[in-house]
């Protein structure tokens, strides 16, 4: 059966490809929040992940406010980056790992979670940006991959509760998938920001850091709230945080904390970045 080795969860601003297309990653706005990076990759240097799931939400790019869709799982040979309207540069395009794409469709649905299944799927800033921050250098990527979005975009948004729990099912599905491949999950989103409305630039440290901590030592803690509740607490755009609680959520058991860092401001974000290891 496949393992999962960890989770990795990190935020996913666009400003973040243009600092890689310029190279600022030294640039003393952007060093405090790349460098957060260099232990997480010498962790997966060491763990060799095979599979990465991406946990995320889709911002415009494949899916509009015509058809949204609360969760969907890709399931189709290559992910293709697209130009999404931030000017950021295009990505090459990932390969899909489609046996398990089809192995956590069928669990989910078995589950009872009522998924959209995307053979063709475009993916935007908020899974490409994280890979090229765990794998840069612009060349293949060194993992397969399985996008599973989360609609955090139009209301009504999914319960951090029923996220947490879908996180749990694809935790489950991962270890009851017939491979020898070495898995890891990632959530993308958050944490504290928004972008628009009266609390534009809206930035919630002491809730951020509470929340990062509980997914060490109690992470069912924020599905206390209420998804009203959690963008008070977080700003619109920080309810993006429940792809963190489906990431640690899909981990079996205990965990350790590999590293973490958070960093104010990355353009309007609280920058958080959170690498957990399964203890087996
Ligand atoms: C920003 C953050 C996001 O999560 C996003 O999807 C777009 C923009 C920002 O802070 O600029
Ligand atoms: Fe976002």
């Amino acid at each position: 059966m496949a393992t999962i080795v960890g989770s990795v969860t990190t935020s996913h601003v666009p400003a973040i490809g243009g600092a890689i297309a310029r190279r600022l990653q030294g640039d003393p706005y952007w060093k405090p929040f790349f460098d957060g990076f260099v232990p997480v990759r010498d962790w997966l240097a060491r763990v060799k992940p095979d599979v990465a799931v991406v946990l995320y939400n889709d911002h415009g790019l494949n899916f509009f406010l015509d058809k949204m869709p609360t969760f969907a799982v890709g399931a189709a040979p290559q992910y293709r980056n697209a130009d999404e309207g931030w000017g950021i540069p295009v990505v090459p395009p990932f390969t899909g790992e489609q046996d398990l794409s089809w192995h956590l469709i069928e669990s989910l649905v078995e589950e009872e979670f009522d998924i959209t299944t995307c053979q063709e799927m475009l993916v935007d800033h908020a899974f490409t940006l994280p890979m090229a921050l765990l794998w840069p250098g612009g060349g293949a990527w060194p993992v397969r991959t399985v996008p599973v979005a989360i609609n955090t975009v139009q209301f009504p948004l999914p319960s951090a509760g029923r996220c947490y729990k879908l996180g749990e099912a694809v935790g489950r599905a991962i270890a009851s998938w017939e491979s020898d491949a070495r898995v890891v999950v990632l959530g993308t989103g958050g944490l504290s920001h928004q972008l628009d409305g009266e609390r534009a630039g809206f930035i919630n440290r002491d809730f951020d850091l509470a929340f990062m901590e509980s997914l060490v030592s109690d992470p069912k803690w924020a599905t206390r709230y209420s998804i009203a509740e959690l963008v008070e607490k977080s700003g619109t755009q920080g309810i993006e945080l429940v792809m963190w609680l489906a990431a640690r959520a899909a981990l079996p058991g205990p965990v350790r904390r590999v590293h973490g860092n958070y960093h104010v401001p990355i353009s309007n974000t609280a920058a958080g970045l959170l690498a957990l290891e399964a203890v087996h």
